[in-house]
């Protein structure tokens, strides 16, 4: 499983902190990355002992370990989720950047149609100021045009790769990922409504006012709330 680093006891400790909220009857977005992992796996430990929920995947990966633990799958088309639990590479307040497992425009998808969203982070994650570079994910035609409007914002396009085959990253939905830097966002609403606007962009990393609670596995969990 793709990790962005960071301690996997924290990990866990978080992931499971907001599993612990999800109640009996509850539909569940399952967010990708390895502490929303944790967060699966707790679920179905909680399937096994009897608990009642069902989980939308927000991913390839996520629908796999929500499989291998047992958690009863549905979708958005016959459900709408309760509550989402959802990793993050760097979180500012409630605003966050996430992408780094390249899954974030179907996880913005279930994370906003989530009644509540549950970020779960290691502290190493926290941040006063987002300055992580934003996941672009684009139709691969639009590459080189999408490059060029992120030149002209400020920002420094990089074509993710992949890592065990030539070329580039492809998405689960077929598409490319530009990793864009634009160093400290001092506006992330205004920058997350400019990349929206691009043609070409499907949907990109900053998840702006849509966490209602983040779990910071510390020694002992910090849980924010809104
Ligand atoms: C995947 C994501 C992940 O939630 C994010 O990369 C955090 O991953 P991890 O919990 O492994 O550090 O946004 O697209």
């Amino acid at each position: 499983m793709k990790t962005s680093g960071g301690d996997d006891g924290a990990k866990r400790r978080a992931g499971e902190s907001a599993a612990d909220r999800i109640e009996d009857g509850q539909v569940v977005g399952l967010g990708t990355g390895s502490t929303a992992a944790h967060a699966i796996r707790a679920l179905g430990r909680a399937v096994d002992a009897g608990a009642d929920v069902e989980g939308i995947p927000t991913s390839y990966q996520s629908r796999q370990l929500a499989r291998e633990c047992g958690v009863p799958l549905t979708t958005l088309e016959e459900a709408t989720p309760d509550v989402a639990i959802d990793g993050a590479d760097q979180v500012a307040g409630f605003d966050c950047v996430k992408g780094g497992g390249a899954a974030h425009a179907r996880e913005k998808v279930v994370d906003a149609a989530a009644d509540r969203l549950l970020l779960v982070v290691d502290p190493s994650k926290e941040s006063g100021i987002l300055d992580h570079p934003v996941p672009v994910e684009v139709l691969p035609d639009a590459t080189p045009t999408v490059r060029d409007s992120v030149a002209d914002l400020g920002g420094e396009p990089t074509l993710r790769a992949a890592e065990r085959k030539d070329g580039p990253v492809v998405t689960d939905n077929g598409n490319l990922v530009l990793d864009c830097a634009f160093g400290a966002i001092e506006d992330p609403s205004e920058l997350a409504a400019t990349l929206s606007a691009v043609p070409g962009v499907v949907e990109h990393g900053l998840f702006v006012e849509l966490a209602d609670e983040v779990h910071v596995g510390a020694e002992s969990v910090e849980v924010r709330t809104r």
